[in-house]
């Protein structure tokens, strides 16, 4: 034992590079370009999981070594004569699963003694010759029972990131809460983990690293946990740095809690993990707060929100940003809308936008007024009148709103200037009855100075296309005036018509043009949209 430990000491003198940064003081060497380093654990004798354990808890991004060459091989081996067991590495099996690493990385380099592996765990030879049955020779690789062998162990460690990508190797969804869990088999220290899961959000969905909130997201988190490649704890959602409350990354309230005994410290400044497996400080599924650079396999949720309009997802996600979501009111397909999550409380369903002249809307026709068209939702867009139709007749109130910025009239006052008005009530008759407009008198907002001539002037009128006129003056179709898609009535144009021609130099009463009472102006920018009123 003696001369042992005096080996060691001439040992670090002369293969180790000490550092005073990091308190290891066993045997080390560390990789210059990859940034890992490996040490030798002399003075503890543990099983399999107790060694990787302490590789974990004692150093930072520890785990058992993994051996990806005969260099790092030869360097480890050189330690070996030293030791008085055949110290464990990274190398284990699950069932008939190939070996693999604890760290995630791939096994491809071995250096099996012949006949091995025949049991789950690997370590290296100590020494030449017949130790517990098998011929070993110093360096090669055996095997022994991962429970019942003490031996002494290399870990790994430092901050270098495992060569494989994050993969995704199962997903399973709550029906409870509507979250789907996605478990991502990598090594990533947590905040990489939270951005790799944000990166799946689509539109209509958000991601983060899964939040566990009630019973039923524990269970599904348990079973994930079964995954034959599951290979370390796993890393969710929630931290809390100096001492502060923790919180979810997806900012669900942190009330269901999971803690192993002790946890969470009193003073906690770190990341929670999912225990992978039992051990001392911890059952399966249960939380313990670590390091945020430990690196780690993960669970990400996304959650995709379907609503019957932008104000039941409002009301249901009050956190949810603006943005395109799935509608899903009765009657008709499914479709996308963009929902401004922002605006004067939020929740409503954008029906209209003009942001530039990308896409004509003078153009289109009265079928395609009637399905929709845009060029993406964040940009121009009619929504429809077949869905604008269903979402202001399936409640009972439903509310407008038209935003106006800017005007490009050369002769305008206001040229940076913003409107808005805000009618109380609004719906749209269905096509057989010319999409009718019913819209209230009483309004609030600027947009409309005078009552006479707000949104309530064309009110009862037809919808009219340059193809399909129901009526209404056709020479607000013209090539002067380049109106279209708007409720006119027989005798005039109306206020105007945000869906007249983007790109038209006659300013003033013409092309994309509103009246507010008192002149006409050329809006940079408009929308129009529509929110249900909560009985
Ligand atoms: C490990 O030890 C336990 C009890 O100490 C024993 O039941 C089991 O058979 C042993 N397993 C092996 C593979 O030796
Ligand atoms: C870890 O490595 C990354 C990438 O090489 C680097 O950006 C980061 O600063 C390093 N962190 C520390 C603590 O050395
Ligand atoms: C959300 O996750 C589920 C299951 O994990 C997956 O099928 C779906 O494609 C994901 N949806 C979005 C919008 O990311
Ligand atoms: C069309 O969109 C592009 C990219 O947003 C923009 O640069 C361009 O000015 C737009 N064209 C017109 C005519 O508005
Ligand atoms: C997201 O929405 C944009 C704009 O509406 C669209 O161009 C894009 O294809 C959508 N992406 C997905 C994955 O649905
Ligand atoms: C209209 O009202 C809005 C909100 O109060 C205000 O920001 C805007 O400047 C007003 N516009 C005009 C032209 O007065």
């Amino acid at each position: 034992m003696f001369s042992v430990k005096v080996i060691c000491l001439l040992f670090i003198g002369y293969f180790v590079q000490t550092s005073k940064a990091d308190d290891v003081s066993t045997p080390h060497l560390c990789q210059q370009q990859s940034g890992k380093c490996f040490t030798v654990i002399v003075d503890q004798k543990l099983n399999w999981n107790d060694a990787e354990k302490y590789c974990e808890t004692t150093l930072p991004n520890g785990r058992l070594a993994s051996i990806h060459n005969a260099f790092d091989g030869a360097i480890i081996s050189t330690w070996l004569a030293f030791l008085s067991t055949d110290p464990w590495f990274g190398g284990f099996q699950t069932g008939a699963l190939p070996f693999q690493y604890t760290d995630s990385s791939p096994l491809d380099y071995t250096n099996w003694t012949p006949g091995e592996p025949t049991l789950p765990c690997a370590q290296l030879c100590h020494s030449t010759g017949n130790t517990a049955g098998i011929q070993c020779q110093q360096g090669k690789w055996r095997t022994a029972d991962c429970e019942n062998t003490s031996a002494q162990f290399i870990c790994e460690y430092g901050n270098y990131s495992s060569s494989i990508p994050p993969t995704v190797v199962e997903r399973s969804c709550n029906q409870d809460n509507g979250k789907c869990f996605a478990l991502v088999i990598g090594s990533l220290l947590w905040t990489e983990a939270e951005r790799y899961c944000e990166s799946l959000a689509q539109n209509g969905s958000t991601a983060f690293l899964a939040s566990i909130t009630q019973a039923s997201d524990a269970n599904i988190i348990a079973t994930l946990l079964q995954h034959p490649s599951v290979n370390s704890n796993l890393w969710v959602g929630a931290f809390a740095f100096g001492g502060a409350p923790f919180q979810w990354t997806d900012r669900n309230q942190f009330l269901f809690t999971n803690w192993a005994p002790g946890q969470p410290p009193s003073h906690p400044d770190g990341c929670v993990q999912v225990c992978q497996k039992a051990d001392s400080t911890c059952i399966q599924g249960q939380w313990t707060v670590v390091p945020c650079e430990t690196m780690l396999s993960f669970v990400c949720e996304n959650m995709s929100y379907i609503g019957k309009d932008c104000r039941e997802l409002h009301q249901k996600y009050s956190d949810l940003p603006s943005g395109v979501y799935k509608l899903n009111p009765p009657g008709i397909p499914a479709f996308n809308a963009y929902c401004d999550m922002e605006t004067d409380g939020g929740g409503w369903t954008v029906f209209q936008r003009r942001i530039d002249a990308n896409i004509s809307f003078v153009d289109k026709l009265w079928n395609d007024y009637k399905v929709g068209f845009n060029n993406g939702l964040e940009n121009s867009l009619w929504l429809g009148n077949d869905i604008i139709h269903v979402l202001t007749t399936k409640d009972s109130n439903v509310e407008f709103r038209m935003d106006l910025w800017g005007d490009r009239n050369p002769s305008s006052s206001n040229p940076n200037g913003y409107w808005f008005v805000k009618h109380t009530s609004f719906y749209i008759d269905n096509e057989a009855n010319f999409y009718t407009l019913h819209i209230s008198s009483s309004y609030t907002g600027n947009a409309s100075t005078n009552p006479r001539y707000s949104m309530y002037l064309n009110n009862n009128w037809h919808f009219a296309t340059v193809d399909s006129l129901n009526g209404v003056y056709s020479g607000c179709f013209s090539s002067l005036f380049q109106y279209n898609g708007w409720w006119f009535s027989s005798g005039n144009c109306g206020s105007g018509s945000l869906n007249g021609k983007y790109a038209w130099t006659n300013w003033g009463a013409y092309g994309l043009a509103w009246y507010t009472g008192d002149t006409y102006i050329n809006p940079q920018q408009s929308r129009m949209m529509l929110r249900s009123v909560l009985q």
